[in-house]
């Protein structure tokens, strides 16, 4: 008995000091900058969600290629060298700040049959980003893309898929079309060529959107390089169709300037 007592003294008294530490502990980890604000914009209401792009039709055999992040020397070339070879297009989505460092690449990029989208000026997180910065990041970068190729960009696609009711209303209300993906190769945690095939035959459909990269990030996208060949004389066996995301989605690549 008096065991018992002792074990549940002890097991009271620290109770007691969990309780009094944990509410501290928890506010500190959860609590948001501006509390009403920040639930305001976490979840996607139905409506915001059908700003978002996911996929294309998904009765027609048509598939996108899409490649995040450059331009740059090391890959972005490398993988409009295959394109190129294959007589295939696709969507780059670039960064303003990689534009402006390689504008030759972009100007590449149109001659060939490719569309350009906005993927944001320096890749920040747009959630933590208020809707006056939201809208540089966006005019910054269309203006960069602009000067080298006379070409407005409609597209959106968030840095690191990043977003919530603000970031999608502010820019769709600025007339982009934000372009999410639904095949997710993972190339940019330096994913084997195997893997990133793997993935793509396993998920993929109709309509799909495919997100690969084409530079940033520490890790090597010599699977993506080494995998894209592959990939493309697989799909075309199949009979898709690779498209850029206007032919896909039916929407205009670019303002009408
Ligand atoms: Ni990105």
């Amino acid at each position: 008995m008096k065991n018992f007592l002792q074990t549940n003294v002890i097991f009271l008294l620290i109770m007691v000091i969990l309780s009094g530490c944990s509410p501290y502990y928890l506010a500190f980890l959860s609590l948001p900058r501006d509390p009403s604000d920040q639930q305001e914009r976490d979840v996607l209401s139905v409506d915001e969600k059908q700003k978002v792009v996911f996929h294309g039709n998904q009765k027609s055999k048509k598939i996108a290629l899409t490649f995040d992040d450059g331009p740059d020397h090391r890959y972005t070339v490398r993988i409009l060298d295959i394109l190129r070879k294959h007589h295939v297009s696709a969507t780059f989505f670039v960064l303003g700040k990689l534009a402006r460092k390689n504008p030759q690449i972009l100007k590449r990029m149109v001659k060939e049959g490719h569309t350009i989208g906005n993927h944001s000026w320096s890749h920040t997180d747009f959630t933590k980003l208020n809707q006056k910065e939201i809208t540089q990041q966006l005019a910054m970068t269309n203006r960069e893309i602009q000067k080298w190729t006379g070409k407005t960009p409609l597209f959106f696609r968030p840095p690191f898929g990043a977003m919530d009711r603000l970031v999608v209303d502010a820019v769709s209300e600025q007339g982009y079309a934000v372009i999410y993906w639904d095949v997710d190769t993972k190339d940019w945690q330096g994913k084997s060529a195997d893997k990133i095939i793997q993935t793509v035959k396993k998920n993929m459909h109709a309509g799909s959107i495919i997100l690969f990269h084409s530079a940033g990030g520490p890790k090597s996208l010599d699977g993506t390089i080494q995998a894209l060949p592959k990939l493309i004389s697989f799909l075309q066996k199949q009979g898709y169709e690779l498209v850029t995301i206007d032919q896909l989605i039916d929407l205009p690549a670019y303002r009408q300037n």
